[in-house]
């Protein structure tokens, strides 16, 4: 059982369409000459992130997954990273965009972008929709980022706490309670 928690909203969900319009713009101008995108979502996290940031997208794209192991179900992150399923295309002389939910350490997107950077794409940018840069541990940074937090641990739009809330509509912040409280 996990202890009983309560969820206060930090970024509602119209902040995050208008926010990521503005992301899709600036994408779509960096890529505008691209002959198609390859738009690579880290599972699980970033699937309803991806989702809404390709409908924004004014340019020819493709979709593919790559799932990294993080933080199984601990609220702790593991500094060891490993690749639990790899893309199902070649990347070689195309033009590749990283979209992951969270940075925190910087551990799964360093390791992620060097991964994808040794097979030799034209290009490679990233994006992040949080990006906590209190926590980093190593030297990482999305070409964009959504919204920078605080060191709170937050839940929905995509992201879990032990694979529940995904589906809320917001990003909330977990407020743990205390026995009797509300
Ligand atoms: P990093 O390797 O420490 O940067 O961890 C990044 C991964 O940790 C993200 O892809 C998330 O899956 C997970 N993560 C980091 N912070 C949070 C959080 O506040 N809530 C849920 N998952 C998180
Ligand atoms: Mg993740």
């Amino acid at each position: 059982m996990t202890q009983a928690y309560a969820i206060d909203e930090m970024i509602s969900a119209k902040a995050i369409a208008a926010r990521i319009e503005e992301l899709a713009r600036e994408i779509s101008t960096t890529f505008a000459d691209t002959e198609k995108l390859v738009v690579v979502g880290l599972l699980r996290g970033s699937f309803v992130f991806i989702a809404d940031l390709v409908r924004e997208l004014n340019l020819p794209i493709e979709v593919d997954f790559l799932e990294a192991s993080s933080y199984g179900d601990a609220m702790e992150s593991s500094r060891e990273v490993r690749i639990l399923k790899d893309l199902r295309g070649a990347i070689e002389g195309r033009d590749v965009l990283v979209v992951e939910d969270i940075v925190d350490t910087g551990h799964t997107m360093n390791h992620v972008i060097r991964l994808l950077k040794s097979r030799k794409p034209a290009r490679l940018r990233s994006i992040a929709l949080l990006d906590k840069p209190s926590r980093r541990e190593v030297d990482f940074r999305a070409d964009w980022t959504g919204f920078e937090i605080p060191d709170e641990f937050v839940v929905g739009y995509g992201i879990d706490f032990a694979q529940r809330n995904r589906n809320l509509p917001f990003i909330g912040k977990v407020r743990f309670l205390e026995e009797g409280t509300a």
